[in-house]
């Protein structure tokens, strides 16, 4: 249940049929238009359909966050999204996160400078995770361990419980996590 590139014509392809729909996602700042399986997921296409192997297939229920990308700015698990759903979609992954530069996004050259990974199997989703944390905190949004003292709408200040919760959907088998921690404390504004 792949998908095929469009052909661009902005016509109903052969392809897509009942069971396919024609779907544009900006993938990294580029469009792509594909005639996807209606179940094929955002991190399958990614993956297979357009060779960015940086989000990674954990458990593909939801439950680890190796697959962590960015939908619109907002951190998903992509294994657990349907692609046709994501028509007109932003999406941004650990390969786009670095812009049109040779340089690293600031939490990239933290993981490295913190050595916050082993084998680096989460470590995409973790950077992604964190990227989108860090915006959520800055836009004011609370998690289970911000206190209720906090003006509300303004940045919930980003100390090491709120690091580890916020990131608390993402697992590392390798244990990094002190280390990730700390990575992502080096970027905080
Ligand atoms: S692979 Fe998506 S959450 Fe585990
Ligand atoms: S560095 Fe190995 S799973 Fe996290």
């Amino acid at each position: 249940m792949g998908s095929q590139p469009h052909d661009g014509s902005g016509h109903r392809t052969a392809a897509a049929d009942r069971h396919h729909s024609d779907t544009t996602l900006r993938v990294n700042g580029k469009p792509h238009t594909l005639t996807v399986d209606h179940r094929r997921v955002l991190l399958d296409l990614l993956r297979e359909d357009l060779g960015l192997t940086g989000a990674k297939k954990g458990c593909d229920h939801g439950q680890c966050g190796a697959c962590t990308v960015l939908v619109d700015g907002r951190r998903v698990n992509s294994c657990l999204l349907l692609a046709v759903a994501l028509d007109g979609s932003e999406v941004t992954t650990v390969e786009g996160l670095a812009g049109d530069g040779e340089e690293l996004h600031p939490l990239q050259r933290a993981f490295l400078e913190r050595d916050a990974f082993q084998c680096g199997y989460c470590t995409p989703g973790q950077i992604c995770s964190a990227v989108g944390a860090l915006a959520e905190a800055a836009a004011g949004h609370p998690s289970h361990v911000t206190d209720p003292a906090t003006p509300s709408g303004g940045p919930v200040p980003l100390g090491r419980e709120e690091i580890r919760e916020r990131l608390s959907g993402n697992l590392c088998r390798c244990g990094a996590y002190p280390r990730i921690a700390e990575a992502v404390e080096d970027v905080i504004p």
